[in-house]
């Protein structure tokens, strides 16, 4: 029978490398939550039109890539390809926003874009994100980039590059909208890319075609159309992030894949990963909640791609040898040890210890192999004599050093401690 093969251009995470995964993962979402954001969780498919109307029509991501399909009661259905419009559609549902304000959320899970699959874009991904919604000033636009930068730094990320521009608010982007149509308009563009422009004219920035792009060259740039207030809001962001030690770089083309952001927006590129360097991008986007029915609440966040952020600590090398090791692994050798191991095991690990046992009647230096591969800091050969004498040996294995202890599991489980 022909073997089962998981679907063209998924991420999949599995033994031993699912261990560092979810290792870049944990530490993502430790910064947020020691940055006060709260856990959402949220469905992985929403009514399609959260996302027509959220991400906006003239996206790739909305018009080539979403997952849609009618579920067995003829509703339209969307597999998520991003997280923010669904956690407005629930802040807007539940009243969240009712509440104390900012209302600071972060979410961690699966999202489904159907890209062309290739190395780090995957048509299943996984995203850490945070949204930090009902409060304007710059210094949560500081704080959501900064959580990100500390969670690149933390896991040792170097060759990474912040991005930050300002898409101002509604009048400074009104006008400069005005006059970039006008631009656009005296340019010969084929059918496609000018029914895109008519959604949104700043598509064109991004548009990865070289005689579009040099088409762009001289098209008006939303940074130099910036209002007062506008301008003032972007400056004190700058002004912030230097005061924080964050570098970045002022891209006033960088345009996001999604239509909703507005005011500050950045992206997080990495040195080493080629063609898909993006690690984690976001911004604000202060209309989203009304275009989705909710009230005029602001809002800013990102989302870091968890599957992009791991290639790139393994292309810098920077992922910790073991991470979650097992304190001790222990190889019985006979049945009685069996049992008793059985029991050991499961007292040390109400004492906090993480220990297993070579189950699969291994021996002794089968066992001892295995204690050697799963990582384990410490063996521990059980045999009849040690019951008996209630005393054993505990195998550093790092150094091969032996050290004594009673077969209590107290004293192991402190002594194992003693040692971290
Ligand atoms: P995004 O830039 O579309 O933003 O995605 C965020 C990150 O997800 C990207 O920087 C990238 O690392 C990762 N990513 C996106 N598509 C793929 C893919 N096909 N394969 C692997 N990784 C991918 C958002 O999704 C916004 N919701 C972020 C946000 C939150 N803005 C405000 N709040």
């Amino acid at each position: 029978m022909a073997k089962f093969q998981a679907p063209k251009g998924v991420s999949e995470y599995f033994p031993p490398n699912s261990k560092y995964f979810e290792f870049v993962r944990s530490v993502l979402i430790q910064h947020a939550t020691i940055a006060g954001y709260e856990p959402i969780e949220l469905p992985v498919f929403e009514d399609t039109e959260v996302f027509t109307r959220g991400v906006g029509e003239s996206t790739d991501v909305v018009s080539k890539e979403m997952y849609t399909f009618e579920d067995r009661g003829g509703r339209s259905v969307t597999l998520r390809p991003e997280g923010t419009a669904g956690v407005m559609r629930a802040v807007i549902e539940h009243n969240l926003d009712k509440g104390q304000l900012p209302v600071k959320l972060c979410y961690s899970g699966a999202f489904f874009r159907a890209e062309r699959p290739q190395a780090g874009r995957y048509r299943q991904f996984y995203q850490v994100g945070i949204e930090a919604i009902g409060c304007d000033e710059p210094e949560l636009d500081v704080e959501v980039i900064a959580v990100a930068d500390s969670a690149f730094k933390a896991l040792g990320l170097k060759k990474y590059k912040l991005n930050i521009t300002s898409l101002g608010d509604s009048q400074s982007r009104e006008k400069h909208r005005k006059d970039l149509v006008t631009f656009i308009n005296g340019l010969k563009l084929d059918e496609a890319t000018q029914k895109r422009a008519e959604l949104n004219p700043l598509r064109l920035f991004d548009d990865k075609r070289e005689e579009i792009q040099s088409k762009m060259k001289t098209a008006p740039i939303l940074l130099h159309y910036l209002n007062a207030s506008s301008r003032e809001h972007f400056e004190k962001v700058k002004t912030h992030l230097e005061k924080l030690g964050i570098n970045f770089y002022i891209n006033p083309k960088m345009v996001r894949g999604l239509d909703y952001y507005t005011g500050t927006t950045f992206e997080f590129e990495h040195e080493l990963l080629g063609a898909q360097s993006g690690i984690g991008g976001g911004g604000r986007y202060d209309g989203l909640m009304k275009s989705l029915g909710g009230g005029e609440v602001s809002g800013i966040g990102f989302g870091i791609g968890v599957d992009r952020v791991l290639l790139a600590c393994q292309a810098e090398d920077v992922l910790p040898e073991h991470t979650n090791r097992l304190d001790l692994f222990v190889v019985p050798i006979s049945q009685s040890a069996k049992d008793f191991g059985l029991n050991l095991i499961s007292e040390l690990r109400k004492l906090g210890k993480s220990c297993d046992l070579a189950y699969g009647n291994k021996g002794l230096k089968g066992g001892m192999k295995s204690a050697d591969k799963r990582g384990a800091k410490f063996a521990l050969v059980l045999g009849d004599d040690e019951i008996v004498s209630k005393m054993c040996q505990l195998k550093l294995m790092s150094n091969g050093q032996m050290i004594s202890s009673t077969l209590n599991a107290s004293e192991l489980a402190q002594k194992i401690g003693s040692f971290q």
